[in-house]
């Protein structure tokens, strides 16, 4: 069997076939199941979109009604998981309490029959939020909220449930749902294949998530939300928006929100996102110097690196607008891409093989073994 090499981290390696999405096909575009993202985050809800990464179609007017039932009987937190996450540190970093919520889960609520997969995924997109923001308030002020908010969407849900509000401003809920269509599917993204590559053992679901979840975390994926928030934060102008970027440049050291490992012009998602950053920067809880000095770098990137902003550079100004903490923004992108991962599960499973590619191998040769008290530094 002839083996091809593969480029360092198996950029440009074919590893599976999938029929979720289309990332860059031509260098352009992205659609989930044919669809085109403008349409997605344009036309349609959170929820029409898990249904379509999930079932494979968008759904009609009684099946999404039946889902958003689902759903809101699904956030409800079991007794015991309101114990555990009582007993975590409120320093814990949100991305450990979805890595912990979702294996807490999967102990208390294990699969246990084929065929459970979307119930699962149901299960945990719609009680990610509500655990995250249960042991939020109770680790920080002792409040035990009430995750029951009916049958609001998930984008309402937790952010009724974060500012502990009856009422949340349209344009910022609109933006919270198209955020969570944006990062819901991204083709063999690291997390995604993570997943993937752990459920092809045979290994459950949950375990399926964890992985992903841990994958999701790193700021060269998921985490970069995060981390160009806190670059952006303390940048109240022009000035210092160019002081970082020059500084950086001379460090060489990578400006987190911008590349992309397909995407090597726009990421499709990203006017879209910055769209809706742009708005919120005009009502009266905006930024509108936030928005300034993000599109500052954006211009400067682009003409002096030509490198563009991926989805994670103008999420990061449209969460702060949302008022979200930035140490949340990647625990959203799980509520999100726990959609996507549900999907990729669902078709690993339907012709499964297990992952296990081979290296090309750079360490000795083989060497004579030497008994343990021959041992010096000449003959190891
Ligand atoms: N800031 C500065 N330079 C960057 C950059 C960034 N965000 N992204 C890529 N580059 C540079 C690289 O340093 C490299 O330069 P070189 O050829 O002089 O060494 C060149 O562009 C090619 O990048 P490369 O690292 O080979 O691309 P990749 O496909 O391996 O990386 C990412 C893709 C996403 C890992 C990379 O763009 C990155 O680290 N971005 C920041 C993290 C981020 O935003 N992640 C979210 C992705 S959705």
């Amino acid at each position: 069997m002839s083996e091809k090499k593969a480029a360092g981290g198996l950029q440009g390696v074919v590893a599976g076939q999938s029929a979720i999405s289309t990332v860059g096909v031509g260098g352009i575009g992205l659609n989930y199941r044919g669809y085109d993202i403008n349409d997605l985050a344009y036309k349609c809800s959170f929820e029409e979109v898990t249904y379509l990464l999930l079932k494979g179609h968008l759904p009609n007017k009684q099946q999404l009604d039946e889902l958003r039932t689902l759903i809101s009987q699904k956030r409800q937190i079991p007794c015991k998981l309101k114990q555990i996450l009582e007993t975590l540190p409120k320093e814990s970093h949100p991305m450990d309490i979805m890595r912990t919520v979702a294996s807490l889960v999967g102990i208390l609520e294990p699969e246990s029959k084929p065929g459970q997969e979307y119930e699962i995924s149901i299960r945990l997109i719609s009680l990610f939020g509500p655990a995250l923001l249960y042991w939020h308030h109770y680790s920080n002020s002792g409040i035990k909220i009430n995750e029951n908010t009916g049958k609001d969407s998930i984008a309402e849900n937790f952010l009724k449930l974060y500012h502990l509000k009856s009422q949340i401003d349209p344009l910022v809920v609109k933006t919270f749902d198209v955020s969570l269509i944006l990062y819901a599917e991204h083709d063999f993204a690291a997390s995604t294949f993570a997943a993937r590559v752990t459920v092809s053992t045979l290994s459950d679901f949950y375990s399926g998530i964890t992985t992903a979840i841990g994958t999701l975390r790193g700021p060269l994926h998921g985490g970069a939300n995060e981390a160009a928030m806190q670059y952006l934060e303390p940048l109240r102008s022009i000035q210092q928006a160019d002081q970082f970027l020059n500084s950086r440049y001379q460090s060489k050291q990578l400006i987190m929100g911008f590349g992309h490992r397909v995407y090597k012009k726009e990421d499709p998602r990203s006017p879209i996102i910055k769209d809706f950053s742009l708005q919120l920067s005009k009502t009266a809880n905006g930024d509108p110097t936030l928005l300034a000095v993000s599109q500052h770098i954006e211009k400067r990137m682009i003409e002096e690196k030509k490198i563009y902003p991926n989805l994670d550079f103008y999420s990061a100004s449209a969460y702060k607008q949302c008022g979200v903490p930035t140490p949340m923004f990647t625990a959203i992108f799980v509520i999100s891409r726990m959609t996507g991962w549900g999907g990729h599960i669902i078709e690993q499973r339907s012709n499964n093989k297990l992952m296990r590619p081979v290296s090309d191998y750079t360490g000795p040769a083989k060497k004579q073994f030497v008994p343990i008290d021959m041992r010096n530094k000449a003959n190891l």
